[in-house]
């Protein structure tokens, strides 16, 4: 594995978080995962002792309920959750990069304790809700209102969002909606909901090709009042939040990418060595060892763009600098690699790759979501060449 290169030194604490949850992925994870991947059930368990290891907040500070480490870690461990089960580490990074970060960042210090604490520990699921029926890459086109009362007490929010990750079993949601419309992107705020309130529905349960273990779902909001001060951030900051937010969550996904490209990859090599056609290992065929050689180099590539990314989040928190070109870069190609690895290794395994017996196809499925979530391969390229060609 090629962990050194642009400086990068992985610490004994690095290689100890790596080794525990690997260890935990393989024996607690990977054994349930072709289960709950057929049931579409949401694995409560596992999530919660995920928890009580420190993964559900691996960059939260230890006073908020994390593991107070760095971006690296986060990458090291959501590798080996995803290497193991996708919808596991779909799950752990929306807790992680895009709930608990958000609050971390953009929250009061009543909110980090009241909020990020139980999530951090695994205790509750968080939730980010930016999607609608009919907003999803113009994420700024939002049909879902909130109105401040006359007491100005609370805002009354109404509306539907969509395809929301553990929508299905949130205790607390952060939510974008848009409370000054004629200011377009500039109208939106970002609220804390508990979904235990009056007004919050959860609507229809997606059913999905890949990650069926994650719960997604609509959420309908019908008057819920929600009191000024789980406004996160400043009114009107809402889309800010959400892009500063998804820029750390599209590392969490390129990671997530890596984990599952690594799976398929390492069945592979361990297919091409023993299954034997024409009295030889498949191994032993050219066209065998190119799809390989293919695989072994996008992944390692996608590897370095992912510590690029999270070195470059790092340096953000002293810089005060964006790290976007980089984490959608990491994102666009490891999730191709992703894509690129699984398909090889459906058609390596042949007839395996496409049975349930073996967890090939479900790698297959699972690998692409993450050319999806979080903005999708278009978006991706469409971030990069917009910061790189300075245009609007
Ligand atoms: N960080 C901070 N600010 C940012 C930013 C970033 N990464 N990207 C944009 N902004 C700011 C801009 O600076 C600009 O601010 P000013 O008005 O002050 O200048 C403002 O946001 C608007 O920027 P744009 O003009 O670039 O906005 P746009 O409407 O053209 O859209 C976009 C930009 C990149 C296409 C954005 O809409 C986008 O990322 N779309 C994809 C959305 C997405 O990823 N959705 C996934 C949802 S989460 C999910 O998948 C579900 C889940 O549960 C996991």
């Amino acid at each position: 594995m090629t962990d050194e290169g642009m400086n990068l030194t992985l610490s004994e604490e690095h290689r100890m978080l790596q080794q525990a949850t690997r260890d935990f992925a393989q024996n607690e994870i990977a054994p349930i995962a072709a289960a709950f991947d057929e049931s579409g059930d949401f694995p409560l368990e596992t999530i919660r002792k995920m928890g009580e290891m420190g993964l559900m907040g691996i960059e939260v500070p230890e006073e908020y309920g994390g593991a107070g480490m760095d971006t690296i870690a986060y990458a090291l461990a959501m590798i080996e959750v995803a290497r193991a089960d996708v919808s596991h580490s779909t799950i752990m990074s929306v807790n992680n990069s895009l709930f608990c970060n958000a609050i971390m960042l953009f929250g009061t210090e009543e909110q980090k304790h009241k909020y990020v604490t139980p999530v951090a520990s695994g205790e509750k699921i968080g939730a980010y809700s930016l999607t609608e029926p009919m907003s999803g890459s113009d994420a700024a086109n939002m049909a879902s209102r909130a109105v401040l009362n006359e007491a100005g007490t609370h805002y009354i929010i109404n509306g539907r969002k969509s395809w929301v990750t553990s929508g299905p079993v949130a205790d607390y949601v952060i939510l974008f909606t848009m409370t000054e419309p004629e200011k377009k992107h500039k109208g939106i705020t970002a609220f804390l909901i508990d979904t235990d309130r009056p007004g919050f529905e959860r609507g229809k349960k997606e059913p999905k090709l890949g990650i069926r273990a994650s719960a997604t779902s609509e959420l309908i909001f019908d008057n819920y009042a929600c009191p000024v001060e789980n406004v996160l951030g400043e009114p009107g900051q809402g889309f800010k939040i959400a892009m500063t937010v998804l820029d750390a969550g599209r590392i969490g996904v390129a990671a997530q990418a890596v984990g599952v490209a690594e799976a398929a990859y390492e069945a592979s090599v361990a297919y091409a060595r023993e299954r034997h056609a024409f009295g030889k290992p498949i191994g032993s065929f050219q066209m065998i060892q190119a799809k390989i050689a293919d695989m072994k180099t996008r992944i390692e590539a996608s590897r370095l763009l992912l510590y690029n990314a999270c070195l470059a989040k790092m340096r953000s928190k002293e810089t005060g600098q964006r790290y976007t070109t980089e984490a959608s870069m990491a994102k666009l190609f490891a999730s191709e690699t992703a894509m690129f690895v699984t398909h090889a290794a459906v058609q390596i395994h042949a007839g395996m790759g496409y049975s349930k017996e073996l967890p090939i196809e479900r790698y297959f499925r699972d690998a692409k979501i993450t050319e999806i979530y979080e903005g999708t391969s278009e978006i991706q390229r469409m971030v990069i060449a917009r910061n790189e060609l300075q245009l609007r």
